[in-house]
């Protein structure tokens, strides 16, 4: 079998939702102690609904950081704000149809890229959260995986 499946390998030659968005409603970058790899996420945010309209990433990262962080830009497109903070990388990893096990902690860039940004329009727009939500990895902390 293929290290990587069809939807890995079209997700990362030709990545979804790559870009900026100019006055974002919630922008979270994070990074991967380990490999140093980088995400930043924006999230355009419908301030009614709370449905995010649009998403785009800038990622210095891996072929399986852009899969991941691709798919899920598509899975959390038309989502409510709420809904996409409930991603997890699991979700993501099994969307993709699977990445090697060497590969995993890839797929948590796209979930806490995703958290950040969340976190990022929940802090600029007053709204309680629970921090539980948004666990902050100690410095030199294995990044929690599936
Ligand atoms: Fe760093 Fe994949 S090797 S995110």
């Amino acid at each position: 079998m293929a290290l990587y499946t069809d939807t890995v390998m079209d997700h990362f030659m030709h990545p979804r939702n790559v870009g900026e968005i100019e006055n974002a409603s919630g922008v979270g970058e994070v990074g991967n102690a380990k490999c140093g790899d980088i995400m930043k996420m924006y999230l355009d945010v419908d301030p009614e609904t709370k449905v995010i309209k649009d998403v785009k990433f800038e990622t210095f990262g891996c072929g399986s950081a852009i899969a991941s962080t691709s798919i899920a830009t598509e899975m959390i497109k038309g989502k409510t704000i709420d809904e996409a903070l409930k991603l997890t990388n699991k979700e993501v990893v099994d969307a993709l149809g699977g990445l090697p096990a060497f590969k995993l902690h890839c797929s948590v860039l796209a979930e806490e890229s995703i958290k950040a940004a969340v976190k990022d329009y929940y802090d600029k727009n007053n709204i309680p959260y629970d921090p539980k939500d948004f666990p902050e990895a100690e410095e030199g902390e294995e990044v929690p995986m599936v």
